[in-house]
């Protein structure tokens, strides 16, 4: 009888924490690394989110399980954040916290998918999406986009994906790894379908929403179309917005009868997250916001750098993404190319693998995000290391021959 699992074996390792333990592993043994795999601001979280936790801990408020699924405090400031930003109407009782939204996603997953049941994921996707459906025994459907589509899935291409099997859409605007964002008139086609399909549902990943450049609007689709507000479970997080990573405070708004699923399942799996961070989440949710706006700015002003020296590299071509912190170059004029050490680039991770060992500079090829040939960098770092950074990528790809 095997020890492991049956299971375990549809799934693989993420490849985004691989290449940040590998550059971390490189850094400890003296190289100078510079790391754009890992996929979390490096920015400090707020000193008043912080205040709120050391109180939450002085006044014996964290020392004790919780709810389940959240503290009644924080589902208030998640359904006050639904209102004020989304314009969504939910109750308390229609909000989930979660150790992340991670968790929030899979408890979905796993609460709702039976065998064969179809999940649609427009690659290139967040590494975790396919994994968490095969875990939850479903059955992911990759809708591959293109550079010129700017990686947006087009309407036709979900209407062909979409089967009797379809449950879930899983929607992710803006977008890891792509950093692209779906504009009001675009998402608007993309619900126009999935209105005269009422069996698919919609989990819509919105992360990212705060991370969004050149005075882009945001939208979620059931705030666009509340003929969906029914079928879509919202989520969204403090890692991104407030810098938390480590937190682990993720939340959901959706349907009753899934929330209660969800509560069901976190109560036979990990009760209730952290204490401490549920009550810094409520400060995040609920205190100042004005430092989004520098670190807004900041962000856009790595992404312009990152994208004009990238575009300046040798067989590399960079878009410029609406949001997010990250960036999907293509290297398909690398690939065939050999390297000055010697190695021959026959794919994006022989490039991302030569670039880490004759350079120095830690980025995720793109096959691990379901879009080849493609690279992702996570410019949420200094500009000077991004500085740095794209200059060794300009040698690496001008000594390619
Ligand atoms: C698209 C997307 N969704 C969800 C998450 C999960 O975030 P967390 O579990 O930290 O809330 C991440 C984190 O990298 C992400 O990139």
């Amino acid at each position: 009888m095997a020890f492991l699992a049956e299971q375990l074996k549809r799934i693989k390792p993420s490849a985004t924490i691989a290449v940040t333990d590998k550059a971390r592993a490189l850094k400890a043994a003296g190289r100078n690394v510079i790391g754009l795999g890992a996929g979390e601001p490096d920015f400090d979280t707020p000193d008043n989110i912080k205040k709120a936790a050391i109180k939450a801990i002085e006044t014996g408020k964290a020392s004790k399980y919780t709810n389940v699924d959240g503290i009644i405090e924080l589902k208030e400031a998640v359904v006050r954040k639904f209102k004020r930003e989304n314009g969504l109407d939910y109750k308390t009782s229609q909000i989930t916290i979660g150790t992340g939204g991670k968790q929030v996603l899979y408890n979905a997953l796993v609460a709702t998918l039976n065998p064969g049941d179809e999940v649609i994921i427009p690659a290139p996707y967040w590494v975790s999406y396919p994994e968490m459906v095969l875990l939850a025994g479903g059955e992911p459907v990759a809708v591959t986009t293109s550079f010129e589509s700017g990686f947006k899935m087009k309407p036709e291409q979900l209407e062909r994906a979409i089967t009797q099997k379809s449950k879930w859409l899983i929607f992710n605007s803006p977008s890891n790894p792509t950093g692209a964002a779906y504009t009001k008139s675009e998402l608007k086609a993309i619900t126009d379908v999935l209105v005269k399909h009422p069996h698919v549902h919609v989990m819509s990943d919105d992360m990212y929403e705060h991370l969004v450049y050149d005075d882009f609007q945001f939208f979620s689709p059931a705030q666009l179309e509340p003929k969906l507000y029914d079928r879509t479970l919202t989520v969204n997080g403090v890692s991104k917005a407030y810098c938390m990573t480590g937190w682990r405070i993720g939340y959901g708004g959706g349907p009753e009868p899934l929330i209660k699923a969800i509560a069901t399942l976190q109560s036979q799996s990990t009760s209730n997250p952290c204490s401490i961070s549920q009550w810094a989440a409520v400060e995040a949710l609920e205190g100042p916001q004005d430092f989004l706006k520098d670190w807004v700015a900041s962000f856009q002003e790595r992404r312009d750098l990152v994208v004009a020296m990238l575009n300046q590299a040798k067989g590399l071509n960079c878009p410029k993404p609406e949001g997010a912190f990250y960036v999907y170059p293509s290297c398909s004029g690398v690939i065939g190319k050999t390297t000055k050490g010697g190695t021959r680039i026959g794919n994006d991770e022989d490039f991302a693998t030569a670039l880490l060992e004759e350079e120095s500079v830690a980025v995720v090829h793109g096959a691990a995000f379901g879009l080849s040939p493609f690279f992702r960098i996570s410019y949420a770092t200094g500009i000077k290391a991004l500085d740095e950074a794209c200059r060794r990528i300009q040698r690496f790809c001008g000594n390619l021959s």
